[in-house]
C-alpha cells in the first residue's frame, strides 16, 4: 500500500514545523518558548474550520461510553500533524483507566464510579478520576528535566534523580483529595444550562474527586535549596505542563499558577512522583506533577517541566481565562475574564453516593446512606449531617461512621436514618468543616455561568416502601406470592388490588358521599 504523503504547509512537512522538542519526550511539543511557532500554528489553524463542541446541556446526555466525543480537539491536533498524540492518549486510557465512566474521550475526562468511590479512604490509582486539557505525553524518567527560572536567585535544571535524592531534598508523603471544580456540575446543568466551553465543561457527577497518598518533595525546599530562594518581587509560581492546549484558535502548553504564600506552607505544594506507593501513572502526570493541597485540582499541574517565579499570576488561559467564578447575572451577554474571581481554595462540599437518585427502597423503618464530605484550604471535615426531609431535620453521622480526619482529604461516611414515611422523600447532605463553614442549601444559590464548584447540599429523591407498615407488608407479600416485584415502580400491578366485597364494605363504613 502506498504510504500517504505527509501534510505540508508552504512546502514544509508539519512534523518538521511542530516537531517533538526532546528525545525521550514523546507527545511533547514546546510552544511557550517559541512565539513564532505559536503564530505559525495560529495561521494554519485559521485555514481550517472546526466542528462546534457537542450540545449536551439542552438535550439529554447520550447513553454511550464514551459519553461525549471531542471532535473539535481531535481536529485541532490533526490540523497541526499531531494525530499521534490523540491515538496514544486513548491507548493510555485503555491501559490505565479501563473502568472509569469515559465522560469525554479526548481530551480525556474520566469519572470514578460509585462503587469505586466507596471502596475506601484511598482511591485506587486505576479508579482515580482524570481531567485532561490535552493529550498524554510519554516522558522517559531518565530523559526528564525540570527547569526552574524567573524571579529566583539561581535558575536551575534538575533531573528526577536529583529530586529523588533525599540528601538533596527532604521527602514527604501527604494524603490529599483532589477535586475538580466541575464535580457535581450535572446538577447545575440539569437546572440551568451555562457556558458550553470550547474544552467541554464535562458534565461530572459526584465522582470527579479522589484521594491518594502522594510522595515527593515540597516545592518550598526545592526553591530554597536548589535556587537559593526567590527574589523579593516573586509573588506567584507558574507551572507549565508538557501537554498541548488549544483555545480560540491559539495553541499553548498547559500553564497555571499558585501564590508564593501557598508555596511557603511547607507540605502544601509538592512535586510528586509517587501515588499510593506506586510510580505516578502516565495519565496522572508521570514522571512529575504538582500536588497543591486544598486547592482546585486545576492547579496541580501534571507533566510539569518548567516552573517560573513571577510577580503576577500566570497569563496562561487556564489561569487567567478559566476556572473563574461569576455572579449569576453574568453570562454570554456580558461576561469578561476580569469580572469573575479566580477559584483557588475549594469550599466545603459533600455527596450522597448510595443510594442513587430515584431509587425505590424497601426497608424496615431505616435507610442507610453513604457518601463523602470534603473541604479545601486545610479545613478538615468536622461533621456530616443528613436530612430525610429536604433540609429541615438533620441527623449527624457518628464519628465512628466516618473515615479518619486529614487536613487535606475527604471523609467517607455512612448513616442509618429512621424513616417512617412512605412515597417520594428528598434526602440531602451537608458537611461542616473545621472553620464552621457549611454548604448553600440549593443549587440555585451557587449557580454560576462557568458551572464551577457545585457546593450546595447534594440532594437525592428516593421512593420509600416501609414494610413495617401492615398495608405495605401485605402488598409486598401478595407481590411475592405472585412472583412479582414492586419494581419497576411505574409498571401497573397485574391484578385487581381490591375485591368487590372488600371495596363495598369499605364504602359502606365510610361512604364516599355525605348521607345528607
Ligand atoms: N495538568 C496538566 N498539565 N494538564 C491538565 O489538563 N488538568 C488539571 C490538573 N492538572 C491538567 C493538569 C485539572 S483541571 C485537574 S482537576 C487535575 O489535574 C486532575 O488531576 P488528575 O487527572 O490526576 O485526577
Amino acid at each position: 500500500m502506498p504510504v500517504p504523503a505527509e501534510t505540508t504547509y508552504n512546502g514544509k512537512p508539519l512534523s518538521q514545523l511542530f516537531a517533538e522538542e526532546r528525545s525521550g519526550w514523546s507527545g511533547y511539543v514546546e510552544w511557550e518558548k517559541y512565539p513564532e511557532k505559536k503564530a505559525l500554528a495560529r495561521e494554519i489553524l485559521k485555514t481550517h474550520t472546526f466542528p462546534h463542541p457537542p450540545e449536551f446541556q439542552f438535550v439529554p446526555l447520550p447513553d454511550t461510553n464514551p459519553v461525549l466525543i471531542g471532535y473539535r480537539w481531535k481536529d485541532y491536533h490533526k490540523a497541526l500533524g499531531l494525530q499521534s498524540i490523540v491515538n496514544y492518549s486513548w491507548e493510555v486510557v485503555q491501559k490505565e483507566k479501563p473502568d472509569l465512566i469515559h465522560l469525554l474521550d479526548f481530551p480525556y475526562n474520566g469519572e470514578t464510579t460509585r462503587d469505586q468511590l466507596l471502596e475506601g479512604k484511598i482511591t485506587d490509582n486505576m479508579h482515580h478520576f482524570v481531567r485532561n486539557h490535552g493529550g498524554v505525553p510519554a516522558i522517559e524518567e531518565d530523559a526528564f528535566e525540570l527547569e526552574i527560572g524567573g524571579l529566583v536567585n539561581n535558575p536551575v535544571k534538575l533531573s528526577l534523580k536529583d529530586l529523588k535524592d533525599p540528601s538533596k531534598f527532604p521527602q514527604c508523603e501527604v494524603t490529599v483529595t483532589l477535586q475538580c471544580s466541575g464535580t457535581r456540575r450535572i446538577e447545575q446543568i440539569r437546572e440551568y444550562p451555562g457556558d458550553g466551553d470550547e474544552l467541554i465543561n464535562a458534565p461530572w457527577g459526584e465522582g470527579a474527586i479522589g484521594t491518594a497518598v502522594y510522595r515527593g518533595v515540597p516545592l518550598k525546599k526545592v526553591l530554597k535549596r536548589a535556587c537559593g530562594g526567590v527574589l523579593p518581587e516573586c509573588q506567584h509560581l507558574e507551572f507549565i505542563g508538557g501537554d498541548t492546549y488549544f483555545k480560540k484558535g491559539n495553541v499553548f502548553n498547559y500553564a497555571v499558577s499558585v501564590p508564593y504564600r501557598k508555596v511557603r506552607m511547607n507540605e502544601e505544594v509538592i512535586l510528586a512522583w509517587e501515588m499510593n506507593g506506586k510510580p505516578l501513572p502516565k495519565i496522572h502526570g508521570a514522571p512529575l506533577r504538582l500536588v497543591v493541597t486544598g486547592y482546585i485540582g486545576a492547579r496541580s499541574c501534571k507533566w510539569v517541566y518548567q516552573i517560573n517565579a513571577l510577580a503576577e499570576p500566570s497569563m496562561g488561559p487556564v489561569q487567567s481565562q478559566e476556572y473563574l467564578y461569576y455572579t449569576s447575572q453574568l453570562g454570554k451577554q456580558n461576561v469578561k475574564y476580569s469580572n469573575g474571581f479566580s477559584i483557588q481554595q475549594m469550599p466545603v462540599s459533600s455527596a450522597i453516593i448510595s443510594p442513587v437518585d430515584k431509587s425505590v427502597i424497601v426497608h424496615d423503618g431505616s435507610i442507610e446512606l453513604k457518601g463523602w464530605g470534603y473541604s479545601g484550604g486545610g479545613n478538615w471535615v468536622e461533621r456530616v449531617e443528613v436530612s430525610p426531609d429536604g433540609g429541615h431535620v438533620w441527623y449527624a453521622v457518628q464519628p465512628e461512621d466516618m473515615t479518619e480526619k486529614h487536613y487535606h482529604a475527604w471523609r467517607l461516611w455512612k448513616i442509618k436514618l429512621p424513616v417512617d414515611a412512605e412515597g417520594w422523600l428528598e434526602f440531602c447532605v451537608r458537611t461542616w468543616d473545621s472553620s464552621n463553614n457549611t454548604e448553600p442549601t440549593f443549587v440555585r444559590s451557587a449557580w454560576n455561568w462557568d458551572l464551577h464548584v457545585t457546593s450546595s447540599c447534594h440532594r437525592i429523591k428516593i421512593y420509600s416502601v416501609n414494610k413495617t407498615r401492615p398495608a405495605t407488608a401485605k402488598r409486598l407479600e401478595e407481590l411475592r406470592a405472585r412472583g412479582e416485584s414492586i419494581e419497576p415502580l411505574t409498571r401497573p400491578l397485574e391484578y385487581t388490588i381490591e375485591g368487590q366485597d372488600e371495596y363495598l364494605t369499605a364504602c359502606k363504613n365510610y361512604p364516599r358521599e355525605p348521607l345528607s
